[in-house]
């Protein structure tokens, strides 16, 4: 049984990778950079693009599962080639694929509804991962600016993500379901900064920003619109689910969620060499 893994190089799907290897299966992973990717050499290293179909369509030969981003690009834009993907998917003998939902039903989930590949998609809050977009500022000044400190979050670290990803695409038998993904507790921004501060021994200050100077950040950091209002509508307006611990994790890996506490001890060099 061979899986191909999209978004392989990223945050989630290093971990959808390791996980297949580790449970003995062959992986193909693909990238639009093979040079760049630093994978692990058990796996097979494709170049693709998901915003051109014919890129990908050799990657699907001989797959019995496939790990589907629903966004590409840099700027995180909706992925249009839904109805190519799902064709080709299910042309080449795909049975099932899970779906890296975004926050809003984009072309590729519909086009797997409306076809014959056994979809499964997982819809995660947060990742843990995003965290380390603060490493460099706390390095440099011993604090972050971020908006909306407060408003709790049930964050997952990303190897969960990637842990249900791989159970689900080796073990089948979750067709059709979509799984809200969470850790294990909610935080909010601010009680992430304090942990991390905590687990450094240092002084870390936080220094809310407005949504509007938050806005104008990420516009001028080169986010797209699009990406604008969906992290200002999510991360400032989350769904009650989005803060509330989900079973999921536990149901489909067998395994408690990580918890905040285990991504810093992880990633505690990052904040401070
Ligand atoms: N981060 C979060 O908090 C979060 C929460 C919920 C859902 N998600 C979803 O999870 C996914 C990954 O997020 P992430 O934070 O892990 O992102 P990331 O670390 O920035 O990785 C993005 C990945 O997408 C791949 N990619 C981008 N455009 C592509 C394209 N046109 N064709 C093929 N591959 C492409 C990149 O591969 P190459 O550069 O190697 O080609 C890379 O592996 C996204 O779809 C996102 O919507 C993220």
């Amino acid at each position: 049984m061979t899986f191909l893994v999209t978004g392989a190089t990223g945050k989630a799907g290093r971990h959808v990778v390791d996980e297949l290897l580790r449970l003995g299966h062959p992986v193909r992973a693909l990238t639009r950079d093979p040079a760049k990717a630093r994978l692990p050499a058990k796996a097979e290293v494709v170049k693709g693009d998901l915003t051109d179909p014919d890129s990908v369509r050799p990657a699907l030969r001989g797959v019995t599962g496939a790990h589907l981003l629903t966004v590409g690009g840099d700027d995180y834009a909706t992925l249009r080639t839904g109805p190519e993907l799902a064709q080709m998917a299910a042309e080449a003998g795909v049975r099932r694929v899970t779906l890296l939902w975004n926050g809003q039903e984009g072309p590729v989930e519909k086009a797997f509804e409306d076809g014959d590949v056994e979809w499964t998609r997982l819809q995660p809050v947060d990742f843990m991962g995003n965290t380390l977009g603060w490493a460099p500022v706390v390095r440099a000044e011993s604090r972050v600016s971020e908006p909306f400190a407060d408003i709790p979050m049930a964050v997952i670290h990303e190897a969960d993500v990637g842990a249900v990803a791989a159970a689900v695409l080796a073990q089948g038998g979750h067709g059709g379901k979509a799984y809200l993904l969470t850790g294990p507790e909610p935080y909010t921004s601010r009680q992430r900064l304090a942990t991390i501060a905590q687990m450094l021994g240092r002084d870390l200050e936080f220094d809310e920003l407005t949504e509007e100077q938050a806005r104008e950040h990420w516009h001028s950091a080169g986010y797209g619109q699009e990406l604008i209002e969906l992290i200002a509508a999510w991360q400032g307006h989350p769904p009650p689910e989005a803060q509330t611990p989900s079973p999921a994790v536990r149901q489909i890996t067998g395994r408690e969620p990580r918890t905040f506490e285990q991504w810093v001890r992880e990633h505690a060099h990052h904040f401070t060499t």
